[in-house]
């Protein structure tokens, strides 16, 4: 069953917490949650999810903290939430997920990279998710492998 038609609209300030609880009941990066950065997806003005383009200080930018609620996901709001963010972007735009999600990412245009060619901060990043992920592989006992990917506008 398809659901309702989610509204796509900047994040407000009003989004401010909600971001914070979600990325963290998700167990993703609670670093950098500003909203500004962020889009929301409602459904009947309940939010259904958010996604972010996280600014780097060397200039560059992550798709990060994608979260659709429980209730939402599999309907194709995720991905509306992604094209939103990378509409009208110009030049790369990078992400780290898990390797399970490499072919949702794949389908949005994005392709997995050597991390040779991240921009400085995200491989710093990089570095910092391959330790975390072999603690969270350790504790969950499940391989869990951490992939670099990259968007490049036409
Ligand atoms: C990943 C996530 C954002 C996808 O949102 P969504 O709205 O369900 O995604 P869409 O409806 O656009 O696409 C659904 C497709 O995503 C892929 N997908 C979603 N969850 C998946 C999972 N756990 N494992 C593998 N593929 C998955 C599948 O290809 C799925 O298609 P299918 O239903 O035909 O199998 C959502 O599951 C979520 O919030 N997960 C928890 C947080 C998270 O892991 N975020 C990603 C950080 S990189």
């Amino acid at each position: 069953m398809r659901a309702m038609q989610p509204r796509i609209r900047p994040a407000t300030v009003n989004d401010q917490r909600a971001i914070w609880a979600w990325v963290w009941r998700s167990g993703l990066n609670p670093l950098n949650l500003n909203w500004r950065n962020f889009v929301v997806a409602e459904v009947e003005g309940q939010l259904a999810g958010f996604g972010q383009l996280r600014p780097h200080r060397d200039g560059s930018l992550e798709l990060a903290s994608l979260v659709v609620r429980p209730g939402y996901r599999r309907q194709g709001i995720g991905s509306r939430i992604v094209r939103a963010l990378l509409a009208g972007q110009q030049g790369s735009i990078y992400l780290f997920c898990e390797s399970k999600l490499q072919p949702y990412y794949a389908r949005l245009g994005f392709q997995p990279i050597p991390p040779a060619m991240l921009p400085p901060a995200l491989a710093r990043m990089h570095r910092m998710a391959i330790w975390l992920m072999r603690l969270a592989s350790a504790i969950s006992r499940r391989e869990i492998g951490i992939v670099p990917m990259r968007w490049v506008s036409q």
